[in-house]
């Protein structure tokens, strides 16, 4: 049985990679960070007579078994963080997988068909702005075009840092006969949010994931001096960002909806200056689609408005949309059943599993977090949960493989 010790022993090869001095992990697709998280799963893989494949994507798999068996049970996640993010928000699927891997072969158990650990490129879109853009392009949700297209902070594109980290461009894409080789998909995660703190379960499934977007708004004006500018002559695409910060949190209020604005630049961003740019990145989640496109719909109509009046221009368009999830539900209680009728609970969070539900049967399992935070430094997990974890997902993958 994974112990608490096994679980440290692993959990600390990979603690220190990408962590700032405020504890915040910063891995990001493609990276030095993520390149080394690369190279220690096909060596963890190795050690354990795992074969490593990794797909058209760049996604990388590690075989218990061979293909040749039948249909594998995959489990995983992946390493990347959002910028200053939390150190169990991924990592913690693909080293519950690996020790969850040891477990089975502790207790003899010889699986009818493979295992697969699975670690997914860009599941935050920390980088490059569009989440789990890794299973998007394998399942086809996004084309390769618009893959090779985006581009980070500092201008670089998704083909140029996919074609730096030795892959081709050209060949990423739908992969349909690499889905085919997989039964279904169990992702454990850490909760990110505080529903299992207030019970006595280490461990949670997931139900759902309440639909969400991301939308890029630029707000353009007239640059000009802060102390000469007569307040009646202002164009300030500030003021009509600051706006419509305001108005997405009421429009998500009023519908039980919510909205983010997390992301902002402004040019040339100078006390002393009025901005003649801003860019702001709105992230929406609903607990349905017409919520999500009401709370949209009445956001654009207000920030139209306002920018007539504040003498600006406006523009809001979509960067990734996530349809809503309803997790395979007779996976989701076999999952449930046999872990002794823990909690099942929904999230706003999005998912590699959430991605691939459209190709297969998938289901999550949550370990408690006792903080409730996450995408940030105080994201946490304790050692012994993290062990529960192991197990759970060890008898699920055994239950799964017979
Ligand atoms: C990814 O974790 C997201 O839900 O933003
Ligand atoms: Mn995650
Ligand atoms: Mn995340
Ligand atoms: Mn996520």
């Amino acid at each position: 049985m994974a112990s608490v010790g096994d679980f440290r022993d692993l959990w600390d090869q990979i603690d220190p990679v990408g962590r700032g001095s405020d504890g915040g992990y910063h891995r990001f697709s493609w990276t030095g960070e993520d390149r080394a998280l690369r190279e220690w799963f096909a060596a963890q893989a190795e050690k354990r007579g795992m074969s490593v494949e990794c797909d058209r994507n760049g996604n990388q798999y590690a075989w218990l078994g061979s293909p040749a068996e039948g249909p594998a049970v995959l489990t995983g996640s992946h390493f990347d963080s959002v910028p200053g993010g939390g150190a169990y928000d991924g990592p913690l699927g693909i080293v519950s997988g690996f020790l969850a891997v040891d477990e089975l072969r502790a207790e003899g158990f010889e699986p009818a068909r493979p295992v697969v650990v699975a670690n997914f490129v860009e599941e935050e879109g920390g980088r490059f702005g569009v989440p789990c853009l890794g299973s998007r392009l394998a399942t086809g949700a996004i084309t390769p075009e618009k893959a090779r297209s985006l581009t980070d902070r500092d201008g670089v594109s998704y083909a140029e840092a996919f074609a730096d980290a030795g892959f081709d461009p050209g060949g990423m894409g739908a992969d349909p006969e690499l889905l085919k080789r997989f039964s279904c998909f169990v992702e454990l995660h850490v909760e990110q949010g505080k529903y299992l703190v207030d019970t006595p379960h280490p461990v949670g499934v997931a139900s759902a994931i309440w639909p969400h977007g991301r939308w890029r708004m630029d707000f353009t004006g007239e640059g000009n001096h802060a102390g000469t500018t007569r307040l009646a002559d202002r164009r300030d695409p500030m003021l009509t960002f600051a706006f419509t910060v305001l108005a997405a949190r009421k429009a998500a209020s009023l519908e039980g909806a919510l909205a983010t604005v997390g992301r902002v630049e402004a040019n040339p961003n100078a006390t002393n200056a009025i901005a003649d740019r801003v860019t702001g990145w709105l992230d929406v989640r609903a607990p349905s689609q017409d919520v999500l496109d009401k709370v949209l719909g009445r956001l654009t109509e207000q920030v139209e408005q306002r920018r007539l009046k504040d003498g600006t221009g406006a523009a809001i368009r979509s960067e990734s949309l996530s349809a809503v999830v309803d997790f395979d539900e007779a996976l989701r209680d076999r999952v449930a059943a046999l872990l002794g009728g823990v909690p099942v609970l929904p999230t706003g969070a999005g998912h590699d599993a959430g991605v691939l539900s459209s190709s297969l049967p998938t289901a999550m399992l949550f370990v408690r977090n006792p903080t409730g935070v996450s995408h940030a430094p105080a994201e946490g997990a304790s050692d012994d949960d993290c062990a529960s974890g192991v197990r759970a997902l060890a008898n699920v993958l055994k239950e799964l493989s017979r």
